[in-house]
């Protein structure tokens, strides 16, 4: 079993950036400029969102964040997002998600201008995917697509499972996975909560990606002996044996996992640290699309 090291990968790609960005500075341009809006106190989005901008200033990127409350109305948040659609200093923001229960996401995301949609969810950036034409990616699928792409992993006429369908993850990841490039060209199974036979089908994977959102779903008995496993899954669980009360698993039984698979990713320093490479990589595109 190899590791696919998501903290690796994206360091290398964070060098990278931050040389782009080094020689902007160098020529009198302006630096990329992210900004993230985050509503409510939901503790993930908070440690998504202070990540997301602790990675910003590693690589000289400008991050700032708009933290508005709970309660905000659907009116106020327009209001912030009309404001940055129309800020010429800011290259691309994104809305974190889930947004609280009185707010309507896929609502909210059809406001943000395309051009400044760095999280790729905006319908025509969802439809220029679709289509193979050059957009923003989604940062997860973006980030697990040059994860692959860098350990020179072949998915082309390979069985590709996915694992989940939502519109952050499992959908955008069936797409690429499928689509005519390099990585790509596998044959794909969109699997989600309605599918029958799950562990049958996973069990066929030569590539497996779960994104269920359920700590441990995948056990080794659901995956084939020498398969690809990229687990998109984050979950906390208590730990008395750690300083901090916690430890963080995936949605893959990596202990038992690893001892069938060629290659998994780890959790921590795998798929999360790839996301916010992703993100990164689209915030110096929107830069670039202005210069
Ligand atoms: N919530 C979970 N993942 C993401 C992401 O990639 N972008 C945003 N905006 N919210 C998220």
């Amino acid at each position: 079993m190899k590791l696919l090291d998501g903290k690796e990968i994206s360091a290398q790609i964070k060098e990278e950036i931050k040389a782009e960005v080094a020689a902007m500075i160098d020529n009198d341009i302006r630096p990329p400029h992210l900004a993230a809006i985050l509503v409510g106190e939901d503790p993930a989005s908070q440690t998504y969102v202070a990540s997301k901008e602790k990675n910003c200033q590693s690589v000289g990127i400008i991050s700032t964040a708009y933290r508005l409350p709970e309660n905000t109305t659907e009116e106020e948040l327009l209001k912030t997002i009309d404001f940055l659609n129309k800020d010429d200093e800011v290259d691309g923001f994104i809305v974190q998600l889930p947004l609280p229960k009185h707010l309507n996401d896929d609502k909210v995301i059809k406001l943000i201008d395309p051009t400044k949609d760095v999280d790729g969810f905006h319908p025509e950036n969802i439809g220029k995917m679709v289509l193979g034409e050059d957009t923003y990616l989604p940062a997860t699928p973006y980030g697990i697509m040059e994860l692959l792409k860098r350990y020179d992993i072949d998915t082309a006429g390979k069985n590709c499972v996915v694992l989940g369908r939502s519109h952050i993850v499992g959908t955008p990841m069936s797409i690429l996975m499928s689509r005519n490039s390099k990585p790509g060209n596998a044959t794909v199974t969109l699997c989600h909560s309605r599918t029958e036979n799950i562990k049958e089908i996973a069990a066929q994977a030569d590539i497996l990606i779960a994104a269920v959102g359920k700590p441990h779903f995948v056990t080794a008995d659901m995956v084939k002996d020498g398969a690809i496993v990229v687990d998109v899954g984050i979950h906390r669980i208590e730990d008395a044996s750690k300083k901090s009360g916690f430890r963080l698993i995936g949605d893959v039984d990596f202990e038992e996992v690893s001892k069938k698979a060629s290659y998994i990713t780890p959790v921590p320093g795998g798929v999360g640290l790839m996301t916010i490479a992703g993100l990164l990589l689209n915030t110096l595109k929107a830069r670039k699309a202005k210069m």
